[in-house]
C-alpha cells in the first residue's frame, strides 16, 4: 500500500529508475513504500549474509548525511534501519549508481596504497650499512662460481673477507686477483677436523669483536638421478656437503657471529621448495631451509639475521651438463640388470634429455645471485628470502604453492616413462 510519509528520508522513497539522481529527492513528493511483516521475515540471514556489502551502503549514507543505515538483503533488496531500530525494505538497482561510483574511488584508493606500500619497501631495501669497511665475512667454496665471484665483489667493497676454498690451488688463484683485503683457508666442509682448525683461524683473525658475515655457500649438485639408482652413500655425499658441512661450519662459528650481531647467509636452491629430482640434492636444499628457519628464530634474540638465497638455474660448475652427465652415466652403469630393464635404455636417453634442457635454460647472470648475497649482508633491512632468476621465481616458487596433485602433474609431463 502507497502511503505519504513526509517524515521518513529520501532513502525509503520507491522509484523504478536505475540510477539515483544525485541530491537525495525530497520524500514529499513521491510515494513510499510500507513494509508488511513478510519484509522483515529474512532480516537476521540477510544482515549476516550480506555483512560485507554493509559497508558500501554506508558510505552512501555518509555521502548523503543521511541518518540511516541501509544494509542490503538476500534478493538483492536493501533494508534500510531508521534511528528507532524498525526496517523497511527497498530495491537493490536504486543503490547501484552509487555504489559504482564509490567503486571506483576505492579502486584509486587502493592503488595508491599499493604503490606507497611499494616505495616504502624500495626505500627499506635501498638501506645499507655504513663503516662496512672493518667488517669480516667468512665464505666457503670460494675455488669457483658465487663463492669465488662473491669474494671479489665484497673484496672490492672494501670488506674484509676470509675465502674458504677446498684446493690449494683454487686459494692461491684468487689471491691472485685480489688485494691484502683478502685471506684465504683450506676448508673442507665435510672434514670436522678442517673446520675446527679452520674456525680457530677465524676467532685468531677477527678477535672478540667477533665474525660479521658467514655465508654457507660450499655445494655439490652432480648427483641428479631416479631416487632407485642410487645408494645410501651417494645421498650421504651430497647430504655431507650440503647440510652437514654446513650446520658444522655454522656452530663453530656461532659464537663468534654472536659477538658481531652479525649475519648469517644460508645458499638452499629453488630445488629447496620443490622436489624436482631424485638423489639427495633437492633433500640437502630442503635441510637447508628447514636449519636456516629454526636458527633465524633462535639467533634473533640475538641480533644475528639469518637470510637464505633460493636461486634458480645459473650456469656455473654446479649446473653444468658434462659432469652431470658424467654422473647420471656412471649411477646407469651401476644399476643391477633388472632394474635396468624396468627403465629401460629409452628412459636413461629422456632423462638425459631433460637434464640438458635444464642446463641450457640457466642463466649466465651469475651476478644476480651474488648482489642478493651482498644485500643480505650489507642492508640494513636485510630479507629472509631471496628467490633468484626467472624460473625460481615465475616457474618452481608457484609450483611449490600449488596442490599437490597439481604440482605432481606438471612435474610428471617431464618425467621419462619406464620400459615396464
Ligand atoms: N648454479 C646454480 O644453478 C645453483 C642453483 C641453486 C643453488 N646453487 C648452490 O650454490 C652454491 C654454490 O654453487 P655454484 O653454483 O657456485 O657452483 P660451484 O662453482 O661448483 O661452487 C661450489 C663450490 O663449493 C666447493 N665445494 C665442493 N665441495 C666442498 C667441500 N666438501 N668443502 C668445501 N667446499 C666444497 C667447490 O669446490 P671445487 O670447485 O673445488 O669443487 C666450489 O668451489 C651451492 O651450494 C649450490 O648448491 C647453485
Amino acid at each position: 500500500m502507497a502511503l505519504a510519509v513526509p517524515v521518513l528520508s529520501p532513502f525509503f522513497v520507491t522509484s523504478n529508475s536505475h540510477s539515483l539522481p544525485r541530491r537525495p529527492i525530497p520524500a514529499s513528493s513521491m510515494e513510499i513504500s510500507q513494509p508488511t511483516p513478510a519484509d522483515y521475515a529474512d532480516t537476521i540471514p540477510s544482515l549476516t549474509l550480506h555483512i560485507l556489502k554493509a559497508p558500501q551502503m554506508l558510505l552512501q549514507a555518509v555521502a548523503y548525511h543521511h541518518p540511516v543505515s541501509p544494509i542490503m538483503g538476500m534478493s538483492g533488496e536493501c533494508r534500510c534501519i531508521v534511528p528507532d531500530g524498525t526496517m523497511v525494505p527497498r530495491r537493490h538497482h536504486e543503490y547501484r549508481y552509487i555504489c559504482m561510483q564509490r567503486r571506483g574511488s576505492r579502486l584509486l584508493q587502493q592503488h595508491v596504497v599499493l604503490a606507497l606500500m611499494l616505495l616504502y619497501r624500495l626505500h627499506r631495501q635501498s638501506q645499507i650499512l655504513d663503516n662496512l669497511s672493518g667488517k669480516y665475512v667468512l665464505i666457503t667454496g670460494c675455488d669457483s662460481g658465487f663463492g669465488n665471484i662473491l669474494a671479489k665483489q665484497l673484496e672490492r667493497r672494501g670488506m674484509l673477507v676470509l675465502a674458504a676454498c677446498l684446493t690449494e690451488k683454487g686459494a692461491e688463484d684468487l689471491k691472485k686477483e685480489t688485494s691484502h683485503r683478502l685471506q684465504t683457508v683450506i676448508l673442507d666442509v665435510t672434514d670436522s677436523q678442517s673446520v675446527s682448525s679452520a674456525a680457530k683461524w677465524v676467532t685468531n683473525i677477527v678477535g672478540e669483536a667477533g665474525l660479521w658475515g658467514l655465508v654457507n655457500n660450499a655445494g655439490f649438485a652432480h648427483t641428479i638421478s631416479p631416487n632407485e639408482w642410487q645408494t645410501k652413500e651417494d645421498f650421504a655425499k651430497v647430504l655431507n656437503i650440503n647440510l652437514l658441512g654446513m650446520v658444522d661450519v655454522t656452530l663453530n662459528l656461532l659464537r663468534l657471529i654472536r659477538n658481531a650481531q652479525g649475519r648469517i647467509v644460508n645458499v638452499s636452491s629453488a630445488a629447496g621448495r620443490i622436489s624436482m629430482f631424485g638423489g639427495g640434492y633437492c633433500i640437502s636444499k630442503y635441510g637447508v631451509q628447514a636449519f636456516s628457519d629454526s636458527l633465524r628464530r633462535e639467533m634473533r634474540a640475538f641480533g644475528v639475521k639469518v637470510s637464505i638465497i633460493e636461486p634458480g638455474s645459473f650456469r656455473t660448475s654446479v649446473c653444468m651438463f658434462d659432469p652431470m652427465m658424467k654422473s647420471l652415466k656412471s649411477y646407469w652403469e651401476k644399476v643391477p640388470a633388472e632394474i635396468k630393464e624396468s627403465y629401460g635404455e629409452q628412459y636413461f636417453q629422456q632423462f638425459k634429455d631433460e637434464v640438458e634442457k635444464i642446463t641450457s635454460y640457466s642463466s649466465s647472470q651469475v651476478s644476480k645471485v651474488t648482489d642478493c648475497m651482498e644485500h643480505a649482508l650489507t642492508a640494513v633491512y636485510p630479507w629472509t628470502r631471496y628467490s633468484v632468476g626467472w624460473d625460481c621465481k615465475f616457474l618452481y616458487l608457484p609450483a611449490s604453492y600449488l596442490p599437490t596433485v597439481l604440482s605432481d602433474y606438471i612435474l610428471s609431463l617431464f618425467l621419462p616413462k619406464p620400459a615396464h
